[in-house]
């Protein structure tokens, strides 16, 4: 399938893997480019310049197809070294960035000036059209429904896809939700050109992570994700466990008081544990409702190629239905 994704990025199908804090590494990125897809390493995971370079490195001999790397804009005092890291992207050969987390302009003069294509991950529209007037290529539009950090605005992908349509001049792919054919079937009707994954991907045999994640993502339903830190402003779409009940106590019993200290244990620092060694009511982690939706732990290939048969299955039987 051909879109204007798949032209700009220079692969087979339009299916991106959005950066995952802790998931994102070169296996995870080389499975997802090796199987048609754009995979996407996740920049701050490996925090310096140094190792993201070593990382790229290391995903380009596990692969010779594109893959992009994620760097998400944090609001912390002591910001990462961004400059470091967009020099060893440009020096590592990288075709693709996406940008996340808040406006990007710091990081497009450089990205740009060595050709790079920048696709923003947003969570609104009005944040879409700024992305396309300061210059990004594409957008990835993020509803509610996401994992990870879905804005404050709380607009889900069957309103703000089709008002992004309306809108937006450049491409956008769908994001937030997103599992299977019949996902990127209505995407596209929606008016998005592919779709981007977070959840989903998790749940992959390359999938770089502790057994224990997969097995949570596959026996959660579509009522096991909760949002934090709303009153901070920073609202985040995470699986329930013991941490994040507890977290949520503190949010009522705190109520506008609530600052960042409170709940530090439940979300700082927290990754590596659960990721990597699989304690999964150690604190706060991402998840989108499309749990709901997964319920196997296939290669990505097995993944994108299902996704990519059904999807032609569903138009296929669509024409005929319109053509009877
Ligand atoms: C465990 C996890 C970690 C994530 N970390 C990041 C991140 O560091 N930067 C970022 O831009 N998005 C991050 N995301 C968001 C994903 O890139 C993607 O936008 C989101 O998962 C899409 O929603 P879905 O999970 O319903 O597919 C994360 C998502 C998950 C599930």
């Amino acid at each position: 399938m051909k879109t204007a994704i798949t032209e700009m990025f220079g692969i087979q199908h339009p299916i991106i893997q959005g950066g995952m804090h802790f998931v994102g590494f070169a296996e995870m990125a080389a499975a997802v480019s090796n199987a048609g897809g754009l995979g996407i390493i996740t920049g701050l995971t490996l925090g310096t310049p140094e190792k993201l370079a070593n990382e790229i490195v290391k995903c380009r001999d596990m692969t010779d197809k594109p893959f992009g790397v994620n760097l998400t804009l944090l609001p912390t005092l002591t910001p990462p070294d961004y400059p470091g890291l967009v020099k060893v992207i440009i020096e590592g050969g990288v075709k693709v960035v996406e940008t996340a987390g808040r406006n990007p302009s710091e990081l497009l003069p450089p990205l740009k000036d060595a050709g790079i294509k920048v696709i923003h991950k947003c969570t609104s529209v009005r944040h879409s059209l700024k992305a396309q007037d300061i210059g990004c290529d594409a957008v990835s539009v993020d509803g509610f429904e996401c994992g990870g950090h879905p804005g404050e605005d709380d607009v889900p992908n069957f309103i703000l896809l089709p008002c992004a349509a309306d809108e937006l001049e450049i491409p956008f792919v769908s994001s937030g939700g997103m599992a299977d054919g019949r996902s990127l079937v209505a995407s596209l009707a929606m008016g998005a050109q592919g779709m981007n994954m977070g959840t989903r991907f998790i749940a992959t045999q390359e999938a770089p992570v502790h057994e224990n994640v997969k097995q949570a993502i596959v026996a959660a339903s579509e009522l096991d994700t909760r949002l934090v830190m709303r009153s901070l402003r920073n609202t985040e779409r995470v699986m329930t466990n013991e941490a994040v009940e507890r977290l949520i106590e503190k949010e009522k019993r705190l109520g506008d008081d609530l600052k960042f200290e409170d709940i530090i244990d439940e979300v700082a620092g927290v990754y590596p544990k659960i990721m990597m060694e699989g304690d999964m009511d150690k604190g706060a982690w991402s998840c989108g409702m499309v749990a709901g939706l997964i319920n196997d732990i296939p290669t990505c290939k097995e993944l994108i190629d299902g996704i990519m048969s059904e999807a032609e299955a569903i138009l296929g039987r669509m024409n005929k239905q319109a053509a009877s």
